[in-house]
């Protein structure tokens, strides 16, 4: 693999779907038509763009009078008083209000862990999020980077199968896939990823080899070769195995259509994988094409649990009642556990207002099914696929990376319940 991720081949057919005319023109980009109860009842959002004001230099007040040098100001007290000193003999230190003096640190209160947690967290404001003081930094790369300090997240009581979809392209999927992944495994899991997009972005992630002909998921809903065949290890990640995809993939949206039991491929070879060879895997996670066809109906037919990774931007919602109709329709007819089990806000950048507006519309339809954790943009994030690499170990102690692990805790601690 090249750097920057030129993959010597060409790219797969999926590219993002265009966007409908009906729905761009609504606030945050819900669908007009409404698909999906949740989505139909969305109250117009009060987007408000800031109207510049005229410049008035009427309205420009004066300049303030130019303030005297200090040694004016000590010799200009009325006649009879005392002349002020200057500043610091004024004000002795004991002079302080007690209440005002910075409390001394108590590791008691919150250990640095858990207050760097707060500070990726929505409780925290957002101005905290931007400049994390060292002494915090320094203690989450300690827990990020020694295997000793990074305590195991708890282990569901069976194995969760999740889905990773959205169709619309660039919302941070493969990314979240990659990430999440990683940093389970780190964290004592055993994951098994499927990569089902033709583009093999996943596989590139967690550096695992997808030229073509290398045998990949294509093999496995097509030819029924068993995972166990194809599956590679994560590259320097203990326990954190890769079903790849190589553009061959590309084809088998088509091929599928005409094969018996289509729609249950994947979940056919996920469930002779984890009786056999991976009877020990606690996640096992799909990273889905941007499209609803027939891998993505693969990809939930084969999983219980669905994530949806939402961008924090003006379009983030456009497309969602489709995908929401599609979850329903598969739950009515092909697996009736498949349900929206996870929603994690991708690329939320703390200086814009739209990135809260989004979150706080995302929070109103899907309450407690969004993850608390956003995921921050961050140049580390989209630096360390160039290196084959998870930013949770390309760069542990960067705000993208923490906030992974951070998303991946959330995850481990709800399905552990
Ligand atoms: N938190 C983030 N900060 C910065 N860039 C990101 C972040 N998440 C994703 N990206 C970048 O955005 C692009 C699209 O992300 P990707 O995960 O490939 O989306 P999808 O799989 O939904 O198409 C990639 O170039 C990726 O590196
Ligand atoms: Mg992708």
């Amino acid at each position: 693999m090249s750097a920057l991720g030129w993959p010597g081949r060409r790219r797969g057919t999926h590219g993002g779907r265009a966007r409908s005319a009906e729905s761009s023109s609504r606030g945050l980009g819900w669908p007009a038509d409404g698909t999906e109860a949740a989505v139909r009842s969305a109250p117009e959002p009060a987007v408000t763009t800031p109207v510049e004001e005229p410049f008035d230099e009427a309205s420009v007040p004066d300049p303030p009078a130019a303030e005297p040098p200090a040694a004016e100001l000590a010799t200009a007290a009325p006649a009879g008083e005392e002349p002020p000193a200057l500043l610091g003999e004024v004000l002795p230190t004991a002079a302080v209000p007690p209440e005002v003096a910075p409390a001394p640190y108590d590791p008691s209160v919150l250990e640095p862990a858990d207050r760097l947690r707060a500070i990726l967290r929505d409780d925290a404001g957002a101005t905290a999020e931007e400049d994390l003081p060292i002494g915090k930094q320094a203690a989450a790369a300690v827990r990020a980077t020694s295997p000793r300090g990074r305590e195991p997240f708890p282990r569901p009581p069976s194995r969760r199968v999740i889905t990773v979809a959205n169709q619309k392209g660039g919302v941070g999927k493969t990314t979240t896939t990659v990430n999440l992944a990683a940093a389970l495994a780190l964290h004592g899991a055993k994951v098994l990823v499927i990569d089902l997009d033709p583009q093999g972005n996943c596989s590139t992630g967690l550096g695992v080899p997808h030229t073509v002909g290398t045998p990949d998921v294509y093999d496995v809903l097509i030819e029924q070769v068993p995972i166990a065949d194809v599956v590679q290890p994560a590259d320097g990640i203990d326990d954190l195995w890769v079903v790849p995809a190589t553009i061959d993939l590309a084809g088998a949206e088509i091929e599928l259509v005409s094969v018996v039991a289509r729609e249950s491929r994947l979940k056919r070879a996920v469930e002779a994988y984890c009786a056999g060879p991976g009877a020990d895997v606690d996640y096992v996670l799909v990273d889905c094409p941007p499209s609803l066809g027939l891998l993505t109906v693969n990809a939930m037919v084969a999983t219980t649990e669905v994530l949806i990774p939402i961008q924090c931007e003006y379009y983030a919602l456009e497309g969602l009642g489709q995908l929401l109709k599609n979850i329903d329709l598969v739950q009515q007819h092909l697996n009736p556990q498949v349900h929206v089990s996870t929603i994690l806000l991708t690329m939320y950048d703390a200086r814009t207002k739209l990135a809260d507006q989004v979150a706080e519309e995302v929070r109103t339809h899907f309450g407690d099914t969004v993850l608390s954790t956003r995921i921050p943009r961050s140049v580390r994030v989209s630096e360390a696929p160039g290196y084959g690499q998870s930013v949770v170990t390309y760069d542990p102690v960067s705000r993208g990376a923490l906030a992974y692990v951070e998303a991946a805790r959330e995850l481990a601690v709800r399905g552990s319940a």
